[in-house]
């Protein structure tokens, strides 16, 4: 089974094992491209390029897939998160239309990968509906019906939608589409290193230095490169970025229905956060997919919650057989709307990024690889304006991109913290986690099942916030940017490239001493 950056297990990551590269041989410290991050931006990014004459190396610090592309729902949108009535009013109707063209190109070129390269990755077209639910929302619906239109798609009204849930209006937008993320994934994963492209997983970018070339200090060694692409979700260091990219939690399950009435389309209600369904056959089984209750990173004390109200939700419409995956999954929500791919602010005009996809990230890492590449092989884009990461304001007394501080001062170097004291302290139950104050120190305490205690500095290492204990996924979240982390402090989640402070506890059996 592949891992993910939590507990909870996806019917993604369950239904696949982690991947092999092929091993890195002949000249591997000089490259046209590096590419930082091993998800679906990192490599559909990486085979456009090796594709178009780059030798590319894709660096990823765990494997393929244990970040966001390991915990989406794989909805493939050209009817996005953000409305076509907000991407007018914010660009421009003209803008609306490029944007819409932009998702519709993207789409193409998913299809063009998996027939190009075979890949069996349980493709299939569909329609979307969304569908309205009370008075406001369908005026709110006809809105964006119209602004949906006229931006280029294809939209109707419609008497039928395919859940049974009570509706008042509805619309379908054709061309939409659904498939297994991970096999898609190690499918075009694949086809890179089958035309030379490089990838060595379990490989930490630790610092990067450029000086006309980008040199690129790792835990499996140095490389360089001509350019440089992070496609780690959100860019590592202190980037104008982090203010305006929002981190949050989607909540999601596969289940089985005893009525075999599976909905073949994608479909969603309007609420705020939204609920979301589609249907994956995956091995001969089909599940019924369903999303929702969002909330920011860090801000939700009781993540479990989340997963109650879902199945509640769902229950209410479906007659569940049984729930055979649940897991959450992190998105990050753009300022204004629409996502950055370009030029990273504040860095040398040889190093990129995409980010803020929202719930898009399907089709927005296909818009992105081919924009990213463009960019790379000084080819015009008729995108490149509207995704510029440089389009955002500058923001008052802040420097756009602050080099990272690679030494943080150590708070708990040398001390050894008695593990009674901190279970007193703390008062855990099992599986339990919680920040406690001890001799003036805040100290982030989880005991284990088996009841043995993890204790790190609460600390957040990218800007110094406090992190929030995540219950359901077992990790230390960061409100403030959504860096994450394992009850060990090790970095599961950027911006942050450095793990928490562990601290050192007095010797009780199985407990760990750093
Ligand atoms: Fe920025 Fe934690 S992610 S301070």
């Amino acid at each position: 089974m592949n891992t993910r950056d939590g507990r909870c297990v996806s019917l993604w990551q369950n239904s696949s094992s982690i991947y092999q590269a092929r091993p890195v041989t002949g000249d591997n410290s000089f490259y046209d491209v590096i590419i930082v991050g091993g998800g679906i931006t990192g490599v559909s990014t990486a085979l456009q390029l090796q594709e178009a004459g780059k030798k590319c190396l894709l660096l990823e610090a765990n494997h393929l897939g244990f970040g966001t592309t390991g915990g989406t729902t794989a909805h493939i949108n050209t009817l996005l998160d953000t409305p076509y009535t907000t991407i007018g009013k914010n660009f421009g109707q003209e803008n609306a239309m490029r944007t819409a063209q932009a998702v519709k190109d993207g789409l193409m070129h998913i299809r063009r990968n998996i027939d190009h390269y075979a890949i069996r990755c349980g493709f299939s077209d569909a329609d979307a509906y969304l569908f309205a639910q009370d008075e406001a929302q369908d005026k709110k619906l006809r809105d964006i019906a119209a602004a949906t239109l006229d931006a280029g798609l294809h939209v109707t009204t419609t008497p039928e939608i395919p859940v049974p849930v009570p509706f008042t209006q509805a619309i379908r937008v054709e061309g939409q589409a659904k498939f297994h993320p991970m096999q898609y994934l190690f499918g075009i994963a694949k086809a890179y290193e089958h035309i030379g492209g490089a990838i060595i997983q379990r490989c930490r970018v630790t610092g990067v230095e450029n000086n006309d070339l980008v040199e690129v200090e790792t835990t499996g060694g140095k490389f360089t490169a001509r350019d440089l692409v992070y496609a780690t979700h959100i860019p590592p260091g202190v980037n104008i970025l982090h203010l305006r990219c929002v981190p949050y939690r989607s909540y999601a399950m596969a289940v089985t229905l005893e009525d075999e009435q599976y909905p073949e389309d994608l479909a969603y209600d309007m609420y705020d956060p939204y609920h979301y369904y589609r249907t994956q056959e995956v091995d001969g089984q089909k599940y019924l997919i369903a999303g929702g209750k969002d909330h920011k990173t860090g801000e939700e004390p009781n993540t479990e919650s989340c997963f109650t109200q879902l199945e509640a939700h769902v229950r209410k419409y479906f007659a569940i057989k049984e729930i055979a995956f649940k897991w959450s999954s992190q998105f990050f929500e753009p300022a204004d709307g629409l996502p950055y791919i370009g030029h990273l602010p504040g860095q040398p005009e040889n190093i990129y990024v995409a980010c803020g996809y929202g719930g898009n990230g399907m089709i927005y890492s296909s818009v992105a690889a081919t924009l990213i590449t463009k960019l790379i092989m000084d080819e015009v884009s008729l995108y490149a304006a509207l995704f510029d990461p440089n389009r955002i304001k500058p923001v008052a007394g802040f420097s756009n991109f602050i080099k990272h501080n690679a030494d943080v001062v150590r708070q708990f170097a040398g001390k050894l913290f008695p593990s009674d004291k901190l279970l007193q302290l703390a008062d855990l139950a099992p599986d339990e986690a919680k920040i406690v104050q001890y001799e003036g120190k805040k100290l982030a305490i989880y005991k284990d099942a088996a009841g043995q205690i993890h204790a790190v500095s609460p600390n957040c290492t990218h800007l110094q916030c406090d992190v929030k204990w995540n219950t359901s996924e077992q990790s230390w979240d960061c409100p403030c940017h959504g860096s994450r982390f394992d009850a060990d402090g090790y970095v599961l989640t950027g911006p942050a490239d450095r793990d928490l402070e562990r601290v050192a506890i007095e010797s009780v059996k199985k407990s760990k001493v750093f």
